[in-house]
């Protein structure tokens, strides 16, 4: 329906076509990250029962020598996925302090969080040279190619487990292909914790998790000339035992048929039907030690807090 048209329709329109006409229905997570979507996951980072961005944090903030002496010695830092590089100044200021010269490579999609993270570390850290990657991972890691070595390639916030466990393992490949002996990888990743702890931090008291993802049903009504009824779906976080993830579905509370004018297209929800948004893997320090040798890479240091409720592991190629 959409090959005839696609030239004149938004990037995404594959995506959203495809994951609406699917049993069950799904969609994927990068639509959650317009304008007002990133500025909900920042909020999001500072809720109360939102433990991942502090707890590593606190993490970085304590063991930053250790983590900057055991990746070696003359380093140069890239950051995948950086943003505002809000997390990493910590390690930037660890690695100062043993070298004359540090060369940070910010790489993310967003042209602004990179501008505003350059502007900030040069002026908190001059002796780091930061030289921003505008890149999208989605088309390879082929940037990696012109860094230096010997590097510590830095994969922060628990994002690999928005990753189905096979593309982890993918991307892990497609980054080990341009590194060399003596770089290393330093990845954060989410603990399996006590359910208690990892329900509510994805279904918060204020509702901020429930708006994040049904703005992605916005987005499809600007996007898509669409009209979901954003009442009429409910937001649900679950917990997925036999794949260690939280999902993230919406709810419809009713039948009903959306619209979508631009793809031409009626999408039908029986009351109680799903759309499944996004997957959060947790992993055991054990399964993360597996992911990452399917990947090319060997564990060798893995830094938690003391309630044990994220890691950061350090593997070398
Ligand atoms: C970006 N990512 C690591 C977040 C997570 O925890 O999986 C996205 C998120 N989804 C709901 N809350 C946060």
């Amino acid at each position: 329906m959409i090959a005839r048209e696609l030239i004149a329709l938004p990037p995404f329109a594959l995506d959203v076509e495809q994951g609406l006409s699917r049993i069950p229905k799904s969609l994927p997570p990068k639509l959650f990250y317009d304008q007002r979507g990133s500025e909900l996951f920042e909020d999001i980072t500072r809720l109360p029962e939102y433990y991942l961005t502090r707890t590593e944090l606190a993490i970085l903030r304590e063991r930053s020598r250790e983590i900057v002496a055991s990746a070696g010695h003359g380093i140069a830092m890239v950051e995948l996925g950086a943003g505002t590089a809000a997390k990493t100044t910590t390690l930037l200021q660890a690695l100062s302090s043993t070298q004359l010269r540090v060369q940070y490579f910010p790489v993310d999609i967003s042209r602004s969080a990179l501008f505003e993270a350059r502007k900030r570390i040069e002026s908190e850290l001059p002796s780091v040279n930061v030289r921003s990657v505008v890149a999208d991972f989605s088309e390879g890691f082929g940037f990696l190619r012109d860094m230096p070595s010997p590097k510590m390639v830095l994969y922060l916030g628990s994002s690999i487990g928005n990753f189905d466990p096979s593309e982890a393992i993918a991307m892990l490949q497609q980054i080990r292909e341009h590194m060399f002996t003596g770089d290393s990888l330093l990845l954060g990743m989410d603990l399996v914790k006590d359910l208690s702890v990892l329900l509510p931090a994805y279904d918060d008291l204020q509702g901020v998790t429930g708006e994040f993802n049904r703005n992605i049903l916005h987005r499809i009504n600007r996007e898509f000339d669409g009209d979901f009824d954003l009442d009429s779906f409910a937001h649900r976080a679950v917990w997925n035992p036999g794949r260690s993830r939280i999902e993230m579905h919406l709810e419809s509370l009713k039948a009903q048929t959306v619209r979508l004018r631009l793809l031409n297209m009626p999408v039908c929800f029986a009351e109680g039907e799903r759309i499944h948004t996004e997957n959060s893997y947790k992993y055991t320090t054990a399964m993360a030690c597996q992911m990452l040798a399917n990947g090319g890479f060997t564990l060798s240091r893995t830094w938690t807090d003391k309630r044990k409720w994220f890691a950061l592991h350090l593997a070398q190629i």
